[in-house]
């Protein structure tokens, strides 16, 4: 049996699948992001071990014999996540988030660094761990003086479950103190960070053991034996294993909170000019591209809270089938904006609003400035030689028909949409508890989902959605606070 832990922004959910990869069962427990002032987001991290307990309660409860006989634990986390460790391994303040914005000064200035972008491969973003650690620095220097280590979240979870201070090679990627290509610290971005080496855990690959279950809690859990925890992944990598997505020409788009468009590399091949993000996968020797989009049914959601609809009343508006752009522009940048523009000061907007504009206009117009968005990050993507031909499509936004026959459209991408069942981020993290507790073939355990259907573009609409996309890409440069972009 093996466990995928997949510690999400809105809570933590625990997968057990046999050693098949087949479901046995899954639990889930929620928690809060704080946003104490407009552009810090923040969490407690106590909140996810009551969570992961809660979680682990509620699975023995209803799979006590399976349980018993866990051999693996993978795990996934939210990325850029700065857990700050006393020299007695206590927490010292909140996490501060992914989507916390509040560094964004000291993100520019370790952006121009100079060397800061060739080693680390991306451009230094705003919600990327180093700059919190700048902006601690001479906030809270009483704080940051006791700072002993700096963990991502699901490493400290790893803490809490092995007592291993270990991160992985993806989601460490994703701190701007990493040398990407190499797959180690680098000495020279953590200096450009004020950073020391001993500050940072251990580096492990995904695949690979971090360490072993905490004897107390192989009691508490009423587990046998002893249980390998893999070191895992950040987020979009072990969705990436979820899918079977970890060679060059794979990839998936992703409607979630956020949105991503992601493509296996075999080898590295950064740009961070482009504002695509390079980073390590979760297994050996890979890396991969992706755009992200800071609001993708965030957006969806927003509309919904302001109109008083529910998104899924909302996506019923609009129908199943895509018939041709609308005229009423959204640019989805509530949150600011990562690929291609780098801009955390851009908001959104409608454009095009006419008097007779209905709440269906207006949902149609916010799926479009998404897929719009994505399509901007394809064009990133392709910029940088990445070839894509098809992808597959998941995310909570794929469950609207709609959305899913514009994105294919306005991508030009065939869109394979999996079967229903288990393919995200909590698949692959038991997947990596597999592979770190067998030492399998990793082709044999990351399988491709089945296919339930294909999307396919259809040329005059494609045509249709180029011109509306040209439309949309002038609006950014005319909105942007910052004259050198206009
Ligand atoms: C990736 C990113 C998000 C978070 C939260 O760079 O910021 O995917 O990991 O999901």
């Amino acid at each position: 049996m093996y466990l995928g832990f997949d510690l999400g922004t809105s809570g933590l959910r625990a997968l057990l699948v046999d050693g098949d990869g087949a479901v046995i069962g899954s639990a889930e427990a929620a928690f809060d992001v704080s946003h104490p002032r407009p552009g810090w987001s923040e969490q407690d991290p106590a909140h996810w071990i009551a969570a992961c307990d809660k979680a682990m309660a509620a699975l023995k409860a209803a799979h006590p014999a399976e349980l018993a006989a866990l051999r693996g634990i993978g795990l996934s986390g939210h990325m850029h996540g700065a857990t700050l460790l006393d020299a007695a391994g206590a927490v010292l303040r909140p996490c501060i988030l992914w989507n916390d914005t509040r560094a964004h000064v000291e993100a520019a200035a370790l952006d121009a660094a100079p060397g800061v972008r060739e080693l680390s491969g991306n451009i230094v973003f705003p919600g990327f761990t180093a700059p919190k650690l700048a902006w601690v620095r001479t906030q809270e220097p009483e704080i940051f003086d006791k700072v002993a280590k700096v963990l991502l979240p699901k490493d400290y979870l790893r803490y809490w479950l092995t007592g291993e201070l270990i991160g992985d090679m993806s989601d460490c990627a994703g701190t701007s103190w990493l040398d990407v290509g190499a797959r180690d610290w680098s000495d020279r971005l953590l200096e450009a960070g004020g950073m020391r080496r001993d500050q940072m855990p251990g580096l492990v690959e995904g695949s690979a053991p971090s360490g072993q279950l905490r004897a107390q809690l192989c009691a508490d859990w009423g587990i046998e034996g002893t249980v390998t925890v893999a070191g895992g992944g950040g987020d979009n990598a072990v969705a990436a294993c979820g899918v079977g997505c970890f060679r060059e020409g794979d990839g998936f788009v992703s409607l979630g909170t956020s949105g991503v468009l992601l493509a296996a590399k075999d080898s590295y091949a950064p740009a961070p000019e482009t504002a695509v993000h390079t980073f390590c996968h979760a297994v050996p020797d890979t890396w991969y591209q992706m755009g992200v989009i800071l609001a993708a049914t965030d957006c969806l959601n927003w509309l919904s809270r302001n109109l008083g609809r529910s998104p899924a009343e909302l996506s019923a508006m609009v129908g199943n089938t895509a018939a041709g752009p609308s005229s009423t522009l959204f640019l989805p940048y509530l949150s600011g904006e990562r690929t291609p523009h780098n801009d955390s000061a851009i908001r959104g907007a409608f454009i095009g609003l006419d008097i007779a504009s209905e709440p269906a206009d207006l949902a149609q117009a916010v799926m479009e400035g998404v897929a719009f968005a994505l399509r901007d990050s394809l064009e990133a993507l392709k910029s940088t030689g990445t070839d894509l031909s098809r992808v597959l499509a998941i995310g909570g936004g794929m469950q609207s028909a709609f959305w899913v026959d514009m994105l294919a459209n306005v991508l030009n991408l065939p869109l394979d949409m999996p079967d229903k069942g288990e393919f995200g981020a909590a698949l692959g993290a038991a997947r990596l508890g597999m592979a770190a507790d067998t030492g399998g073939d990793l082709a044999a355990i990351m399988t491709r989902p089945a296919v339930a259907r294909t999307v396919e573009p259809r040329p005059g609409l494609t045509a249709q959605y180029d011109e509306s996309y040209e439309r949309y890409r002038a609006l950014y440069p005319a909105l942007s606070s910052d004259v050198s972009r206009r």
